[in-house]
């Protein structure tokens, strides 16, 4: 694995949209920097679309795919549950300069799930392995996937076992492990997100039950910690944190805090050598 993929800036709908991406990339030369999630049946309705000319399709597909090669290394997120439909999508990312697809199985919303996709393909890992098959041959780029460590009542250790088994039969690159499980009734995106027990202890032992897979850990890390001694270090899951939840002044705080896990994580600093300090506002 790429020393630059040890650690990552989580995908975030609202967030991880191509401006934010460049605003991260000044900061960390270092971390895999995440797409907002982007539906693939979305992509697929555009290129279906016979009333759009070719100038029109184009300016919609730039709105959800178009990238800058300054934010690589650079994964595309996908929602989806059609291997087919998946397959287009991914074949277009390596087209539009991705570095690799990300199939996101962690998406708890009403909407997601009523679409099929998200976290409720936890309780389908041969579709899952299948989307990951056609992704990763109509695409070449490495396709990894983005799960929680469980859903409702499929939450042992031994059902999360059995996805990640099944799922990388399919090819996957890299599992990234939000830490906590999902219910799919009765809890909005955000509880989804805060109710759940965290559970770094399940993806740990994850990584030792299979230490040949890349596992990523995501979920509550708080950079200054990942920064810091307390955390393992080098032969512990990768970190993929959401900056933007470390709370305080978030504006001047997270960026600072990527730049201390990439000097941790990688043994050297950002992009840009000097950097002032923001002052603090009220
Ligand atoms: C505003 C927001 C949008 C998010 N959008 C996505 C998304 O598009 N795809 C995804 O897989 N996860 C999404 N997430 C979940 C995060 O990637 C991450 O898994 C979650 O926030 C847990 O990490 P944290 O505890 O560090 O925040 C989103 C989270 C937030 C706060």
């Amino acid at each position: 694995m790429e020393q630059s993929y040890r650690f990552s800036v989580a995908p975030m709908l609202d967030c991880t949209d191509r401006h934010f991406r460049v605003l991260m990339r000044q900061i960390s030369r270092h971390a895999l920097l995440y797409s907002e999630m982007v539906v693939a049946r979305a992509v697929h309705h555009i290129l279906q679309d016979a009333r759009a000319d070719s100038n029109e399709r184009q300016r919609r597909l730039e709105r959800l795919l178009g990238c800058d090669p300054i934010e690589r290394p650079l994964s595309l997120q996908l929602g989806g549950d059609d291997p087919k439909i998946l397959a287009q999508t991914a074949a277009l990312a390596a087209e539009w300069g991705y570095d690799e697809v990300n199939l996101n199985v962690g998406c708890p919303s009403a909407k997601v799930v009523q679409g099929r996709f998200g976290a409720c393909l936890m309780a389908e890992p041969e579709r899952v392995a299948d989307c990951v098959a056609a992704m990763v041959q109509a695409s070449g780029l490495p396709v990894t996937v983005k799960h929680r460590i469980g859903i409702d009542a499929r939450d042992s250790f031994a059902e999360l076992v059995h996805f990640v088994d099944t799922v990388a039969s399919g090819g996957a690159s890299r599992f990234s492990v939000h830490a906590r499980k999902a219910w799919l009734k009765g809890l909005d995106p955000h509880q989804n997100r805060t109710v759940p027990p965290l559970r770094w202890d399940l993806v740990q032992q994850l990584k030792q039950a299979r230490p040949g897979l890349l596992i990523e850990l995501n979920g509550a890390l708080k950079p200054w910690k990942l920064a810091s001694r307390c955390w393992p270090g080098p032969g512990a899951p990768y970190p993929t944190m959401d900056p933007w939840r470390w709370t305080g002044s978030w504006w001047v705080e997270p960026p600072t805090a990527i730049r201390c896990v990439g000097k941790r994580w990688t043994g050297s600093c950002s992009a840009s050598p000097e950097r002032k300090p923001v002052p603090h506002r009220s």
